[in-house]
């Protein structure tokens, strides 16, 4: 039986205290699974859709490794890519493998197939979708590269019902100045605002255009107000953030993401919650337990403690989380698992920004 208490708590005191409290095995709190790479979308800041990916796990692979997800108690399933609604097999996978015994399912989407598909997620399991859009209309086009794109992720937004909807946004210099907007934008759908830092670091950022996305120092004032007082964010989470796009030197954080994500790529590698790590097992030719169990996934999961790793921002609010932890603070990273999708009755916005998280590639 899997306790995630007393496991976030060995997490917390192994990677704060001392190393001997880590848990003798990685129990993930959630599975972050990429069954496609491919996108349809230009963003500038991202490079998925300059390639033509290969999803290499077959429908019935997908719905075992659902299944072995389930039986090692790992509750949460975030489903990104690439763009997850892409994969004509989605809702097959889901339906075939139970999905609804999981507590949660979050899909990352550009939203661009919302409005098509909306129908097949309503009945679906899936507890909450996340929307990328990075700014209002014009803005947000410009950035993800296609004209149109906020009209339809919003219209799309309008038509799911009884799931946790949010927007996802990657805070950037285009659109610092209508992050008040978006989140009144959000808030007249029933969706909440979570965000991103960017990011260059990570294997399918590397050649994008952030130059024109990095937000300047006054860019940054506005960004931190905007956290502080609409998004209520904690001060450690504002500070690192002021500083990493100031460019300032930054006190990181022992990494714990090992121990709370694993992440499932569309050519089977399993990594151990970070994209810039090389993978520990493949699904393809074994088990996602036995992966899980074996030497080179604990041992990098230790590594990515001590930081042994060249570095990146994704997930770092959980390790801020875990560093600045009070009791509160477990209740806030189970929740990033475990979040329950509150009642949409149709046409009834019932949430606003102010309760937002934050939310990663
Ligand atoms: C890579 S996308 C995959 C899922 C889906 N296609 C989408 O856009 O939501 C996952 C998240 O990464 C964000 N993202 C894109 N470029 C980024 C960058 N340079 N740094 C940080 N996040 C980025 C996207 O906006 C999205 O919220
Ligand atoms: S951020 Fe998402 S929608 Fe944009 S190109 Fe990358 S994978 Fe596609
Ligand atoms: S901070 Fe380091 S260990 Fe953690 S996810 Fe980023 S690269 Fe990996």
């Amino acid at each position: 039986m899997f306790y995630p208490a007393s496991y976030l708590s060995r997490v917390w005191l192994g990677s704060q205290v001392s190393p001997k409290f880590l848990p003798s095995v990685a129990r993930p709190l959630s599975a972050h699974i990429k069954l496609t790479e491919n996108c349809q979308a230009r963003c500038i800041s991202c490079d998925y859709w300059k390639s033509r990916w290969q999803d290499a796990i077959s429908t019935e692979r997908a719905v075992a490794l659902l299944n072995e997800i389930h039986a090692l108690g790992t509750t949460g399933l975030r489903f990104t890519g690439g763009e997850p609604l892409l994969r004509r097999d989605f809702f097959e996978i889901m339906r075939r493998a139970d999905a609804a015994r999981f507590k949660s399912i979050i899909v990352q989407t550009n939203g661009l197939l919302l409005k098509k598909l909306h129908k097949e997620i309503n009945e679906s399991p899936i507890t909450k979708v996340a929307v990328s859009i990075d700014g209002l209309k014009d803005t947000n086009d410009q950035i993800r590269g296609i004209r149109g794109y906020f009209d339809l992720g919003m219209e799309g937004i309008k038509l799911l019902r009884n799931k946790e909807v949010v927007l996802s946004v990657t805070l950037n210099r285009l659109s610092t100045s209508e992050l008040k907007g978006l989140a009144a934008a959000a808030s007249d759908v029933g969706a909440k605002l979570e965000f991103n830092i960017l990011s260059r670091s990570l294997y399918f950022l590397a050649g994008a255009d952030l130059d024109a996305m990095w937000p300047t120092k006054p860019d940054v004032i506005e960004i931190a107000r905007f956290l502080r007082d609409t998004l209520h964010r904690p001060e450690y989470e504002i500070d690192y953030i002021t500083r990493y796009y100031n460019r300032e030197l930054l006190t990181e954080p022992p990494c714990v993401l090992g121990y709370l994500q694993v992440f499932v790529l569309s050519n089977g590698d399993v990594l151990t919650g970070c994209y810039p790590l090389k993978p520990v097992g493949n699904i393809l030719n074994d088990d996602l337990g036995n992966i899980l169990a074996s030497d080179a996934y604990m041992r990098q999961a230790e590594a990515m403690i001590r930081r042994e790793c060249p570095g990146c921002t994704c997930g770092v609010e959980s390790s801020l989380s875990m560093k600045h932890a009070a009791s509160s603070a477990f209740y806030q990273i189970s929740n990033l698992a475990h979040r329950p999708p509150p009642p949409r009755a149709a046409g009834a916005p019932e949430s606003s920004a102010s309760s937002a998280t934050t939310t990663s590639p």
